[in-house]
This record gives C-alpha cells, structure tokens and sequence, in this order.
C-alpha cells in the first residue's frame, strides 16, 4: 500500500470517525424548579392546551391559543405573566353534540385554536377546530374582542387537533396549509380573504400535487415576494421503496391570481423539492419536524437567509435520533430555477426525461400566460434536484435526545464575532442552549421546561425580550435565554462558551455580553480558560503578594473528625457535565484497596491512621484543572464527641448539595447510594461531608499556592519542582494518548457502524457512573479534547487553575444541613 492510498484511507476513516466525535451533553443541567435557571409559567385551572404561540413585533405582549380561548398575556414583567384579556369561544352544546355522534372522542371535540395570526394594525385573525368543523373568525387586538359573524374554516384549519397545519398572512391574505376534510385525506395548500381583483386561490388537486403531507411550517420572504411552505409527505417519485417518507420545500408567488383558462382559480406559481438532510451517502434524516428562520446577517444580501431544520429518520437504525441541518434560500432558489421532473399522466410516474421547456415553472407572474405553458407548470412541479444542506453535512446530531422544535438567534460574542446559537426542544421536556462552532455544536445547558411528555407543544423565541416560551397542555413556561450571574467564577464564565456571558475583570462578574464593553474574558471557540482568565489571576496574585504564602483566611479545607475504623465518605460534587472529577491525596496514590470512587463523584473509605490526612478533589474540563473540594480528615480528640451525622443517609446530603449548590445541578445524581457497609465488626457509623456553599464568600486562589498552603511539606504529583520534566512529560504524554485515542475510537466507530449503531456513537462525555468506560477510552477523550481546543499543555493547569474556597475552617459538623433531628 503507497502512502497515497494509506492518506485517503486515513481520510475515509476519519469520515467515518467524525460523527462519532460530536459530543452532545449539555454542560450545565437545570431540573425543574432548579434556581439557577428560574422559569416564569402562565396556567390557570380554566384554562389547557395553550399550544399555539404568537409574540407582538416588540415581545411585550403573547398571544396564546387555547382550548376554547384565545389569550394575551403580558409579558413585559420581570417575574409574571399577567392575563391582560381573554376571548371564550367554544362550540355549543349541539355542535359537541354532533361531534360526538360522528364517533370522536369527546376530549378532542373542544375548539382548538391552531391558527392565530396578526391581520392588520387591529386585529388578529384566529381558526380554531371547532367540534371537527374549523371556524375563523377576526377579533380585536387590544380587547379580544370577537366580530360577530364567523368564517367557515375549511381548508383553512384542521378538522383534528393533533393534525399538524400552518398558516401566514400576507398583506392581509391569508396563505395555509392544511388537510381540508373532516377524514383528514384532502391535502391543500390555498389561499383566503383575497378581495377584489385577487381571487383565493388552492392547489389542483387532480394531479396529487401532495402525498399524504404533514404540514410543519411557513415563511414569507418579503425579498422575493413568495411563501416558502415545509413539510414532509410520501415521495412517489421513488416508486421502488414503499412508503417512502421525504422532506419538501414548496413555494407559491403572492402576486399569483391563477390562470385565465388553465389552471382557473389555481396556483400557477406552485412547485416543489426534496429537502435532504443527510450526510454524504450515509442514511438521510428523511422527516422534518420542525423549522426556523434565520434571516442574514446585517448588511448580508437576503439569499444568505438560512433555514434550521430538525429531522427524523423513518428507519429503526436511526431511531431516537435527530439531526439538524441548514438551509441557503439561495440553494433553494437555484433548485426551483433549475429542471424539473416529468410526470406520465397515465401511470402518474415520474421521470427525468429531457423535454422541450416552454415556460419555467415556479416563475412568478404566469396569470397571462399560454394555456400551453401553464399546462407545462401545471404537470412539472417537482424540481430534479434536491436542495442540499450548507457545507453539504449535517449542522449537528444527537443520538440520545429526539428533538422536536428549535428556534434559532444569532449572537454576536465579546469579540464582535456572530454565532448562531439554537433553541432545541427534545421529547422529555428539556430545552436544550447549543452553540454552532467550527468542530460541530457545544451544548451550553439543558432547562427542563415539563414533565409529563406533550403530543403537541411549541416554541417561540423572543429576540427583543431574551426569552424562550414553550406552550404545552398545561400553560406557557417563558425561560430566559441565559443567566451569566450563574457562573461566579472566571472559569465557569469561559467554560460555558456562552456567547452572550463574558467575564468583567472590573466587577469580576460574569455579565451579558453588550456592543458597549469589549474587556470581557470569553473564548467561545476554544473555552480556554488559561489564556482569557490570566489578566484575572494577575491581580489575584498581586492580592497575596508575591511570596504566596496565604496567612490566615483561607482554610485547610473542611475539617472532618472522625473515629477510628468509621467509614467517612466525601462529597465532590460535580463542576459540571463535562467535567471529570479527581481524587487526589499529597504523595501518595488512592489504592482501590483502600478508597471507593463513588458513582456520584464522592469518595469514601474506612478511617485509618494511614487515610487520616488532607483530600483534594480536582475537577478538569477542557483542560482546565480546578479545585472543586479539600477536606483535612482527623482523627476526633475526644471519644466523647459523637458525630451528630452518625447514621445520616446519605441521600439527603447530595440533594442538598444538588439544589442549592450555587454551581451545579447535576440531573444524573443518584438519589440513593447502592453502596453500603455490611461490616459490622468495626461498629460503622457513616460520616458524609458536604462541600458547602461555594459561592457565596469566594476567594480566588490558585492551585499552587493552596497546595503551599495545605501541603507546605509534601510534595504532590503537581508540584511546580520539576516544570521542565513535567513539561515534556505531557507532551509526550498527550501525542501517545492522542495517536492511542484514534485508534482505539476508530476501531470502536468502525465496530459501532458495522453493529448498525445499536449503540450510542457519542464518545463522551463520561458519565460520572457506572458505564465509566476503560482508562484509555476516558484518555482519549482528555486527548481528544485537549487536541480540539487547546494550542499550548493544558494539563499545566496546576500554576494558574484558581480556587473558590470559603473563609473559615469549619468543622463540617456543626453545618451539615441534613442532621436530622
Ligand atoms: C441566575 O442564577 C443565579 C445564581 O444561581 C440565581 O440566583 C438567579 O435567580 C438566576 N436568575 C434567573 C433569572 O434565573
Ligand atoms: C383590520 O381588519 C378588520 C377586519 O377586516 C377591520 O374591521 C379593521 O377595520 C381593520 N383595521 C385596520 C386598521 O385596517
Ligand atoms: C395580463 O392580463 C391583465 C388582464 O387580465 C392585463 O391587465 C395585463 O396588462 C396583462 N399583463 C400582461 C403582462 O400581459
Ligand atoms: C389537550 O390537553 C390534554 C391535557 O390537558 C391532553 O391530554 C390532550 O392531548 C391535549 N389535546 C391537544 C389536541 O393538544
Ligand atoms: C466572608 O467570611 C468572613 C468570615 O466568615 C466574614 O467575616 C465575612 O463577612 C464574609 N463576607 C461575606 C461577603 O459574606
């Protein structure tokens, strides 16, 4: 084999490798009801099924559709949502009547609104399914208040609430699409209220210009004067595979009146292409779920507007997953200007044949034209080719979480740069914060938004407002889009990689990002802590002066006495999802024989006179080392002094540490501790230590000078006596590491793929638990990451890495906050 040939297999390799590297924990995790992240909800006993969304232009006011309600809410409050008014429309006592009779289920007779859009300066105009036969009707802005006579709402609006449908209005016409019968099989797309010379117009329908579709979203791009429509259906133009499902974009001209002869009364704009989201010849995520607009950038020419789209696969071998992919307006605009395919009206099939082009379909302004040429557009609707994503690949993949919604914002970071940040919502109720960088998407942090699972729900963005609305069956939960005042540490701040946080030296805060202040700490690109905290580090170390040597405020850590031969266990509660915790003890390695790494990070073992002593635990992400805990365990002075914690269980510690921990909110936590002594020869008591309360008296220290100060004798592995050797060694270290790590995940890649992915492919991050993979799989990742995002030796982190520790040495006894009474 030549080295050429060996290139392009590494190469081959490494494409096979690269979805296997996309890592999509989100970092940080909010519970419900966590207080890092506080969720303002709107619900009300009598009101349910608050699904359908829409936020005035300046995001102060939301208007929900309900069951049986349209309302608005205000929502310029801080802390509430207020009811401002609310409009009860619900169908009589006959119609549920008949509703019922016609063999629905009474739970799904209700009216549902699902279309609910602003009509002109004063008034809305809302459809809602109304006992299976959809009514419309205009109502005012301010008041709710409803016009006396209601529109028929077919075609308009489904018949079934769990039928999906979308709508716009354009200069008061309203464009929908929806199924327009009460079985649910008559597809249209079509437009209502036109007036005067315009007529309303919907698809011919005798050509099966949709198959069985699922409608997902609409747009209107001003610049080219259409509408875009999504959604999926079945693609007849693969006659060979049954029933298979494809993502479509279609687009009708708003300046369309219909044909003269010809198509009367019908688009003459209509056509459509296959949406394809899928990466090189791997298995395309066929199914759309969901879409969102991101218009360009300033002063960038509209064909840059991109389109985010969440998709499903229909195959098992995909299932559970999603993937995102975006979309150029002006890729689809070179689509639909593009061939088209020809469809046989006898056999209705389709084909690529090369035809005389006698009029181009999907032009705007054909009302005019032939009825030749419009019998041309009428018969070729569907382009030849596909529109594919931007760079050709996937924006992103999660194998663990389906998702259903996204909302997508571009913000611009403390280094002027923009970034396009995601809303994702996925099945379980979690809304997930993902920033797009170079090497794929970085999940920021996960909201849990609901519980229970929700057959139907939405999202809305607010830009102006910084808040996220989800609308479920129970209310409207709005969440804002970040809280830097989350991370009180200079690291935390640069380890989130959020683009609207950046660390302030000046209030040493971390702060929202605004266009005024350039001096804030952030590395979105690499999340380098070293390099952007350093300034912050300086004047720490002028704080101390120059001969480190703390004097008094800072602690040996907590102080945990003990009795002989009792079973001590400390906590370490974890700096993060990505982070890897570490226990480390001066000079001297902790056997397995001796000490217990548990699940949830803590570390526990039988007191000794060898296991007194000083405990460290180290936390390092993206090469950054940071101490989360130090405790000092001594042997108790008196026998008489019992522990008040003897006996506690340990599962109210970590959940207090849990909650109210001002730095984590770990959602995998163990509630209960498999783990327990049965020895009963050394009479066990257990003892558990929390580490307290780190953010509310902090002090920065670095890593060095607390070792000075808890160690001032011993030497650690860490210890800044021999940099040099040091130096090299990780170096050395991480090539090896690195060229180990390939090998080993691309074996283990290779393996996955060919076991058809029954498997999750994502390598990392290590799950602080039981499926703790093998030590080279957990280097590699270090490898990996290291490799990814850092230039110079991160594991160096021992002379700048700084510490938060509290004021006083404590005896961790008198402030355990689970001693039971
Ligand atoms: C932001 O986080 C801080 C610290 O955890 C918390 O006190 C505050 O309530 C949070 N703010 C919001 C709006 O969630
Ligand atoms: C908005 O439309 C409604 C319904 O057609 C109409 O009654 C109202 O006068 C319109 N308002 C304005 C400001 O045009
Ligand atoms: C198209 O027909 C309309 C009348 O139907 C006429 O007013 C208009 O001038 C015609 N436009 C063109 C481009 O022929
Ligand atoms: C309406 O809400 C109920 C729960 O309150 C839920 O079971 C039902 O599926 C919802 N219906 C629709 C159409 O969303
Ligand atoms: C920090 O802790 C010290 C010692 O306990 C205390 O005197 C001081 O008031 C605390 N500062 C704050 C801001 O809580």
């Amino acid at each position: 084999m030549d080295s050429r040939s060996l290139l392009s297999l590494t190469v081959a390799l490494l494409s096979v490798l690269s979805p296997c590297l996309t890592r999509l924990t989100p970092r940080v995790s909010f519970p419900m009801g966590s207080p890092g992240r506080r969720l303002t909800l709107f619900s009300s006993p009598d009101v349910s099924n608050t699904t359908t969304l829409l936020l005035s232009e300046d995001g102060g006011m939301l208007y929900v559709g309900a069951r049986d309600a349209v309302l608005a809410l205000d929502v310029r409050h801080k802390d509430v949502m207020f009811l401002r008014s609310k409009l009860d429309w619900s169908p009589s006592e006959k119609d549920l009547e008949q509703c019922s009779m016609k063999g629905k289920k009474k739970a799904d007779c209700p009216n549902f609104i699902r279309v609910l859009q602003f009509l002109n300066t004063s008034h809305l105009y809302t459809c809602g399914t109304f006992a299976f036969s959809p009514r419309c009707t205009y109502i005012n802005s301010e008041t709710l208040a409803m016009s006396l006579n209601t529109d028929e709402g077919r075609g308009r609006c489904p018949y079934d609430p769990y039928q999906r449908n979308t709508a716009v209005i354009v200069d008061g016409e309203l464009y929908t699409a929806t199924v327009a019968d009460y079985r649910g099989n008559r597809p249209i797309i079509s437009r209502h209220l036109s007036e005067s010379s315009r007529v309303d117009l919907k698809l011919d329908d005798t050509l099966g210009w949709l198959e069985d579709p699922t409608f997902i979203s609409s747009t209107f791009i001003p610049h080219e004067e259409k509408i875009y429509f999504f959604f999926s259906e079945v693609a007849r133009e693969y006659n060979f595979i049954d029933k298979f499902i494809v993502s479509r974009v279609s687009q009708i001209c708003i300046s369309d009146v219909g044909g003269q002869r010809t198509l009367q009364r019908r688009w003459t704009t209509f056509a459509k292409a296959q949406l394809l989201c899928q990466a090189g010849s791997e298995l395309p995520y066929n199914v759309i779920q969901d879409v969102d607009i991101l218009p360009p950038a300033e002063g960038a020419p509209a064909d840059d507007t991109l389109f985010y789209g969440i998709f499903t696969s229909q195959w098992a071998v995909n299932s559970g997953r999603s993937a995102v992919c975006s979309f150029r307006l002006a890729d689809i605009k070179s689509v639909f200007s593009g061939n088209y395919k020809v469809l046989n009206r006898d056999t209705l099939q389709w084909s690529a044949r090369v035809q005389e082009k006698v009029a181009n379909p999907g032009e705007c302004g054909l009302h005019n034209a032939s009825d030749n040429a419009l019998r041309f557009v009428k018969e070729n609707f569907l382009a030849e080719d596909s529109v594919r994503p931007v760079g050709k690949r996937l924006t992103m993949v999660s194998a663990e979480h389906t998702y259903s919604h996204l909302t997508v914002q571009r913000v611009q970071g403390a280094n002027r740069r923009l970034y396009t940040v995601l809303f994702l919502l996925t099945e379980a109720g979690f809304l997930h914060k993902a920033v797009l960088l170079p090497l794929g998407a970085h999940i920021i942090e996960e909201v849990q938004v609901f519980e229970p699972p929700q057959p139907v729900k939405s999202l809305k963005l607010s830009v102006p407002k910084g808040m996220v609305y989800v609308g479920t069956a129970e209310g409207v939960v709005r969440v804002p889009t970040f809280n830097c005042s989350y991370y009180w540490t200079c690291a935390q701040c640069v380890l989130s990689r959020d683009p609207f946080c950046g660390w302030d030296p000046v209030s040493r805060a971390c702060v929202e990002v605004s266009g005024t202040q350039s001096s804030l700490a952030q590395d979105i690109d690499g999340g380098n802590v070293e390099d952007v905290c350093s300034s912050v580090s300086l004047t720490h170390k002028t704080r101390f002066g120059p001969n480190k040597l703390p004097a008094a405020p800072c602690p040996a850590g907590e102080l945990v006495s003990v009795s002989l031969n009792e079973v001590v266990r400390l906590q370490c509660p974890a700096a993060s999802q990505l982070s890897q915790q570490q226990w480390e003890r001066p000079n001297s390695r902790l056997s397995s024989d001796l000490y217990l790494e548990l699940e949830d990070g803590s570390l526990s073992f039988v007191a000794t006179p060898a296991t007194l002593g000083h405990y460290l635990c180290l936390s390092t992400e993206n090469g950054y080392r940071q101490i989360i805990a130090i405790y000092h365990v001594k042997q108790k002075s008196s026998p008489m002094t019992q522990s008040p914690t003897g006996h506690t269980r340990t599962t109210h510690t970590t959940q207090t540490a849990a909650s109210s921990g001002p730095h984590t909110s770990v959602r995998s936590w163990p509630k209960t501790t498999e783990w327990r002594r049965t020895d009963t020869k050394l009479s066990v008591t257990n003892t558990q230590v929390t580490t307290r309360q780190l953010g509310t008296n902090l002090t920065l220290w670095t890593e060095s000078e607390l070792r000075e100060a808890v160690f001032p004798a011993e030497e650690s592995l860490l210890s800044p006596r021999c940099p040099h050797y040091l130096k090299e060694l990780v170096v050395v270290s991480i090539l090896l590491v690195l060229c180990l790590s390939l090998l080993i995940t691309m074996s283990l890649c290779v393996l996955r793929q060919r076991y058809q992915r029954k498997t999750s492919p994502q390598a990392g991050p290590l799950p602080r638990d039981s499926n703790r993979e093998t030590p080279e799989e957990e280097e590699a990742l270090n490898g990996n990451e290291v490799f990814n995002k850092h230039s110079g030796s991160p594991l160096h982190g021992g002379q700048s890495s700084s510490l938060v520790c509290n004021g006083t040495l404590t005896d961790s006894r008198q402030h355990l906050p689970n001693t039971p009474i």
